[in-house]
């Protein structure tokens, strides 16, 4: 339940990556329900790398779906696909679905990837593709881990990252919902506190330089999202980062029962547009 009050006397989550998976469950459906909204995106990124049947590819930090459907439609049964996380719970939920889904080709791994040993990988890697998405913003150090990323790829592998930049002004529902625009900042804020890079959207050719990465492009792609789903997806990130907001006085449980109960009167206005975050999709080549 978002914002009982159990939730307010947890300590901050412990992770050595920045974010590992919260225990929610509403962290899960809307991880997935993400996902589907951006599959389109996800796909067109994935194409333009020419990824194709037969190929190689690697989702590092899918969290509990991620890209991996995306990834093993276009590679096909005699593809290979990899998802990795930190969290073990996360990665139950994706092989729960990607079981029921028929992708049994998918292979499954538990771990950090600063850690995990190049043999873990590889097979199935090297890779043709490494996919990312809402993952950089979440490490200490986004260089050291596309360096790292980019040590599991086969020479001229690509990297498609996908991260949400700061200060956008999306996402958007009009009229305007003031208390969208306020905890979209709270949980730019959250990832900072907890020591990830939550602007590395905005750095990419420096972080790219710094990998020793090939930079190849960059643009920006603005999902349409349902005003509801899109609402509630903002009540289950600040219920999930209510222990994270309050840990670090980014806001009072005060001001997040108020947001909470604002987001919640906002699912019965009228809107006549709707947008989800803005992404940066930058492609890059080992
Ligand atoms: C915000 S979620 C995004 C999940 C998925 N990429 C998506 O877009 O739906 C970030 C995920 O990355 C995982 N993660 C973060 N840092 C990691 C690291 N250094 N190594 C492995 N997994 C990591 C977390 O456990 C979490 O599942």
């Amino acid at each position: 339940m978002i914002g009982s009050p159990d939730r307010e006397t947890m300590t901050e989550p412990t992770s050595h990556a920045g974010y590992v998976f919260d225990r929610q469950r509403g962290d899960h459906e809307r991880l997935i329900q993400s996902s589907e909204l951006l599959a389109p995106f996800t796909t067109e990124g994935c194409v333009r790398t020419g990824l194709a049947r037969g190929g190689r590819a690697i989702d590092i930090g899918c969290g509990p779906i991620g890209a991996l459907p995306v990834l093993a439609e276009l590679v096909g049964p005699e593809g290979r696909v990899l998802g990795l996380d930190a969290s073990g719970e996360a990665l139950g939920t994706a092989r729960a679905i990607l079981d029921e889904r028929g992708f049994k080709m998918v292979t499954l791994v538990e771990a950090e990837l600063a850690n995990v040993p190049t043999s873990d990988l590889c097979p199935p890697g090297p890779f043709d593709l490494a996919y990312v998405r809402r993952f950089l913003v979440h490490q200490a150090d986004p260089a050291a881990s596309l360096r790292r990323i980019a040590e599991l790829l086969r020479p001229g592998g690509r990297i498609v990252a996908h991260e949400i930049p700061p200060g956008t002004g999306y996402p958007s529902l009009t009229p305007r919902v003031p208390a969208l625009q306020r905890v979209d900042e709270l949980v730019h804020a959250a990832v900072h506190a907890r020591g990830g890079k939550y602007d590395a959207a905005h750095h990419f050719e420096a972080l790219c330089r710094d990998a020793g990465v090939r930079l190849l492009g960059q643009r920006g792609f603005l999902p349409a999202a349902q005003p509801v789903l899109l609402l509630e997806t903002f009540q289950a990130v600040l219920g999930s980062l209510r222990p994270v907001i309050v840990h670090h006085h980014l806001a009072t449980t005060g001001e997040i029962d108020d947001l909470l109960h604002q987001l919640e009167e906002a699912k019965q206005g009228k809107y006549v547009s709707c947008f989800a975050n803005l992404y940066i999709e930058v492609i890059a080549e080992a």
